[in-house]
Formats: structure tokens, sequence, C-alpha cells
């Protein structure tokens, strides 16, 4: 299913409802793992209007946004033509960064998430025109033709999903990549073991964010399915470890 940029923005006016509003009811059903450890980060409304804010995001990411998101540009680079993925929706300012700098270049952007909410949320932080297309949809199953993008984005979302969903959602990110184009993942890492926050952190983790803590004690290749683990992944370490960037190319 592909919407031209009328039709979608049509999509969006008519059918985004205020963040305020209960969600409606979205294309499919809330995947079980946000429902029971990401409800309060996520998926309740009330969540989307609380942690919608720079300064709370960069608390979250221990005063880390800021050098995160430039990395992710960083590792895109100025010019982005052709079409962009990102792969769900995150609150600050990655999508909206990516998006002046797709539409200097003359590209697109798509951005897909399974919860209307968030949606709705990154709808309200575009400008009138913003060459972004949003579209409900499950990382498992992307609705797009193989190799149909130039670059995709994961930014912090594997570390939420567990192991069976984290594999389907690479393997559908690599799927859509058209080759030699790039794939880039920001998230959790493998923290060296005398960073002090490690073992500070680690039990809120394990509360919070279950699924972090297999990024914590492995390489992300550790934990790919095994066909992507052996690709040439280019990794940089940020925070003492805490935060990775991994770059490959189809
Ligand atoms: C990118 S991650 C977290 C980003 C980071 N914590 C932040 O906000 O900066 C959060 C998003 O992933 C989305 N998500 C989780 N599982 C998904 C799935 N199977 N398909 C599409 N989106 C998904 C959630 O709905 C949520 O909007």
């Amino acid at each position: 299913m592909s919407l031209s940029f009328r039709d979608q923005s049509e999509v969006a006016a008519t059918t985004y409802a205020p963040a305020a509003r209960p969600p409606r009811p979205g294309r499919f059903p809330v995947p079980h793992y946000l429902n029971k450890y990401y409800w309060w980060a996520y998926v309740h409304p009330l969540a989307v209007r609380f942690w919608e804010r720079q300064w709370l995001i960069n608390l979250v990411l221990l005063g880390n946004y800021k050098k995160l998101d430039a990395a992710a540009l960083e590792a895109l680079g100025d010019h982005l033509p052709g079409k962009t993925l990102q792969v769900s929706a995150c609150y600050g300012s990655l999508s909206t960064d990516m998006a002046q700098r797709i539409q200097k270049s003359g590209g697109t952007l798509d951005v897909i998430d399974i919860l209307p909410v968030q949606l709705e949320n990154l709808r309200s932080k575009l400008w009138p025109g913003a060459p972004v297309r949003m579209q409900e949809m499950d990382s498992e199953h992307l609705e797009y033709a193989d190799n149909s993008f130039d670059r995709v984005v994961l930014f912090f979302l594997m570390h939420e999903q567990p192991d069976g969903v984290r594999d389907n959602s690479l393997r559908e990110a690599l799927r859509v990549l058209k080759p030699g184009g790039k794939i880039l993942m920001v998230d959790y890492g493998q923290s060296s073991k005398w960073h002090p926050l490690r073992y500070l952190l680690l039990p809120f983790l394990r509360f919070l964010e279950p699924f972090a803590v297999k990024l914590w004690y492995n390489e992300m290749t550790e934990v790919m399915p095994q066909a992507m683990a052996g690709r040439t992944w280019k990794k940089t370490s940020y925070f003492g470890g805490m935060y990775q960037r991994l770059v490959s190319a189809k």
C-alpha cells in the first residue's frame, strides 16, 4: 500500500486527533511488549504529552541526546536525496532534524509507527509542506517493496523489542533497503565494566526496559539474526559504551 503525499496529508488531517483526546484505535492491536512494559512511555496519551520534552528525553539519555542526534545525522550525511525510512517515531528532534536536511536535498522521509498517537505527535512537530509521510505500520511487517529505500534509520527501537520481534524488524529494515543503501541504528550498547552507571542503572533498566538489558551484555551483532551479524557493521561507542551507533551498507 502506498499513499501519495496529498493522500497522506488528507489522512492525517482527517484522522489524527489532538493528543489530549483518547487515541483512536489503530490499524493494529498494541503489541504485548508495548502494553506490558511501555504503556507509560508510548501508549498512554498522557505519556506522550508528558515525555515529548527535549530536556526530559535528554535526561533519560543521561545528557546525551544532542550527541546521539548529531551522531545519527553525521552518519547519514548532509545530502539526503531519494527515500529515507525511519522505523518508528521517537520523542525529541531527530525526525524534524532529518526532515530539514531531506527537504533541502529534495528527498522524502517515511516514518512508520504502530501507534497512531505517536504519528500524531510527530505530525504536531512538523511544518506545513514537510516532505514527511507517516503511516501506521508494524516494523515486523513493513508494507514496502524490497529494495525501495536509500537509507533506513532505527533510533532506539532495538532495545525495546523482544528477541523474535527485534529479529523480524531488522530483517524487514534490510529487505526494504536498496542495494548500496545505508542502514543506521542508534541504541543502547555494551557499557564498559568500569562504567559506574552500569551498576546504578541496571536494576532500574531491568524493571523498566527489560529487553534493553540484552544490549548491555552483548554486542548487537550477537543478538542479530546470524545472516545479518555476518555483514560489516561500523560501530561507534558513546558515553563509555552505554550508547552505540551502527552503520552498514547493503
Ligand atoms: C523508537 S522507540 C524509542 C525511542 C526513544 N526512546 C525516544 O523516544 O527517543 C519508540 C517507538 O517505537 C514504536 N514501536 C514499538 N514497536 C513497534 C513496532 N512493532 N512497529 C512499529 N513501531 C513500533 C513505539 O510505538 C514508539 O513510538
